[in-house]
C-alpha cells in the first residue's frame, strides 16, 4: 500500500510538520535529579534527523512536591532542568525536527522499584492508587489550584523555550485521568460527582489556564485513554454520545489535538455501532478536532506485554491497516512508540521502502539511549 498519506505535510495553527509520524511520549528515566542532559538531547536529535514529523518528549513533571515517583524522570521546572530542555529544543531544531513536551503529574502512585519516594505523600482526587486502595492524600482545593498554576507555568516555559507545541498527559491512570475515573475520584465537591462532566472539571480548568498562558496560536494536545494502568478493561465512556459529552467541553476549553491512546490501533472503539472506527477515529468524527492514533503501529505485540518481557517483531500487515485508515481520514497523525526506541531511522526506512530492515522491540532496549 502507498505510504503517501503518511508523508504528506500537516499544519495546524503555528505547528507545521513535514509528515504525519509522531514519536510517542516515552519515559526513559535517563535524567538524574530531573535534569535532561546532553545524552537525552542527542537521543531526540537522532529522531529529528531520522525524519520524525513531531517528537513528543517523555512525560516531564510539573512543579508539585509529589508529581513524580522516579528521580530520573525529567522535571519541567527549575533552572537546571529548563536549561537542559533548552538544549534539547536546540538540538532537535538543528536536526530539522519539531518538538513538544509532554507535561505530567503522576497523581497517586506506588513507590518506584528503586524505593525512592518524593518528599511529600502522593496526591490525587481521593488519595487512591487503585479503586479502594489508599496510598496518598486527597487533594484540597488549594492543592488543585496550585497544580493548575504549575501546569500553566510549565506551558508558558514550553513556549518561551521554543517548543513547537505541548501535550498534557491526561491518560493511563495518572493525575488528570484519576480525576476522570470514578473508581479513583470519589470527591463530593465541584471536582467530583457521578457525571464524567463533573469529574472533567480539573482537566477543563487546566486546559483553560494552559491556553491562557500560551495564546491562541500555540497547539495544545491532550492525551487520553479509556484504559488505565490499574485496569485495562475500564472504559470512561461506552457510547459515542457519552464520548461527545466528555470531550466537547475539553475542545471548547482549548484542546487542538486529542491524542487517543490505544494499545492496538486496529481495535474498534465501540462494539455495538457497526463501525470499525478506532478511538482516534471516533474522537475526530465527534469533535471535529485533529487526532493522533497510536498503539502497536508496525509491531506484532502491544507495549504493556512488552514491559512484561514479550518481544515484538515488525508487522507489515499492521502498517497496511494503518495506511488504510489514514487514507480514509480517520485521524491526522500517527504516533509510534517502541519502534522509535530501537530505531531512530524508522521513518526513513518506511519512506524508502526498507521495511524488511526494521527491528523488533524487546525490553532490553530500555537499558540504553540508542
Ligand atoms: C518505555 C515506554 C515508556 C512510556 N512512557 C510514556 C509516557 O511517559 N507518557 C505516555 O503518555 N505514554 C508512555 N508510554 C506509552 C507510549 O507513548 C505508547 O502509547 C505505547 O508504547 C504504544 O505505542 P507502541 O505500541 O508503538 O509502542 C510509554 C511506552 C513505553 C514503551
Amino acid at each position: 500500500m502507498s505510504s503517501n498519506a503518511l508523508f504528506s505535510p500537516f499544519s495546524l495553527k503555528s505547528l507545521h510538520l513535514n509528515n504525519r509520524v509522531v514519536m510517542a511520549p516515552m519515559t526513559r528515566s535517563f535524567s538524574p535529579n530531573g535534569v535532561p542532559g546532553v545524552d537525552v538531547a542527542a537521543y531526540y536529535r537522532r529522531r529529528a534527523e531520522g525524519q520524525v514529523g513531531l517528537i513528543l518528549t517523555e512525560g516531564t513533571v510539573v512543579e508539585r512536591p509529589a508529581s513524580s515517583n522516579d528521580p530520573n524522570i525529567p522535571h519541567f521546572y527549575g533552572e537546571q532542568a529548563l536549561a537542559g530542555w533548552q538544549h534539547v529544543v536546540d538540538e532537535v531544531h538543528a536536526g530539522g525536527g519539531k518538538l513538544g513536551p509532554q507535561l505530567w503529574h503522576m497523581g497517586v502512585m506506588n513507590e518506584h522499584r528503586s524505593g525512592w519516594t518524593p518528599a511529600q505523600p502522593f496526591e490525587g482526587p481521593s488519595g487512591m492508587v487503585a479503586p479502594g486502595v489508599a496510598k496518598g492524600n486527597a487533594m484540597t482545593e488549594n492543592d488543585i489550584t496550585d497544580t493548575i498554576a504549575a501546569f500553566g507555568r510549565a506551558a508558558a516555559d514550553a513556549k518561551r523555550l521554543g517548543f513547537d507545541c505541548l501535550e498534557l498527559h491526561g491518560a493511563h491512570g495518572y493525575l488528570i485521568d484519576q480525576f476522570f475515573w470514578h473508581g479513583l475520584n470519589q470527591r463530593t465537591d465541584a471536582y467530583g460527582g457521578p457525571d464524567l462532566t463533573d469529574r472533567s472539571r480539573l482537566a477543563v480548568e487546566l486546559v483553560r489556564e494552559v491556553r491562557r498562558q500560551v495564546g491562541e496560536d500555540f497547539v495544545i494536545s491532550l492525551r487520553l485513554s479509556q484504559w488505565k494502568q490499574q485496569d485495562y478493561q475500564v472504559k470512561l465512556v461506552h457510547t459515542p454520545q457519552e464520548m461527545e459529552t466528555w470531550l466537547t467541553p475539553l475542545a471548547e476549553a482549548g484542546v487542538d489535538i486529542f491524542h487517543c491512546s490505544q494499545r492496538r490501533f486496529w481495535e474498534a472503539e465501540f462494539e455495538n455501532e457497526g463501525s470499525d472506527l478506532n478511538f482516534a477515529g471516533w474522537v475526530k468524527k465527534l469533535t471535529g478536532q485533529a487526532t493522533i492514533t497510536v498503539g502497536s503501529v508496525g509491531l506484532s505485540g502491544e507495549f504493556l506485554a512488552g514491559f512484561a518481557g514479550e518481544a515484538s517483531v515488525p508487522n507489515a500487515q499492521s502498517l497496511d491497516e494503518l495506511l488504510r485508515r489514514l487514507d480514509r481520514g480517520d485521524f491526522d497523525l500517527v504516533a509510534v512508540g517502541r519502534s522509535l526506541i530501537v530505531e531512530p531511522d524508522w521513518v526513513t526506512k518506511i519512506q524508502q521502502g526498507r521495511a524488511k530492515e526494521l527491528k523488533g522491540f524487546s525490553r532490553e532496549a530500555l537499558g540504553t539511549l540508542v
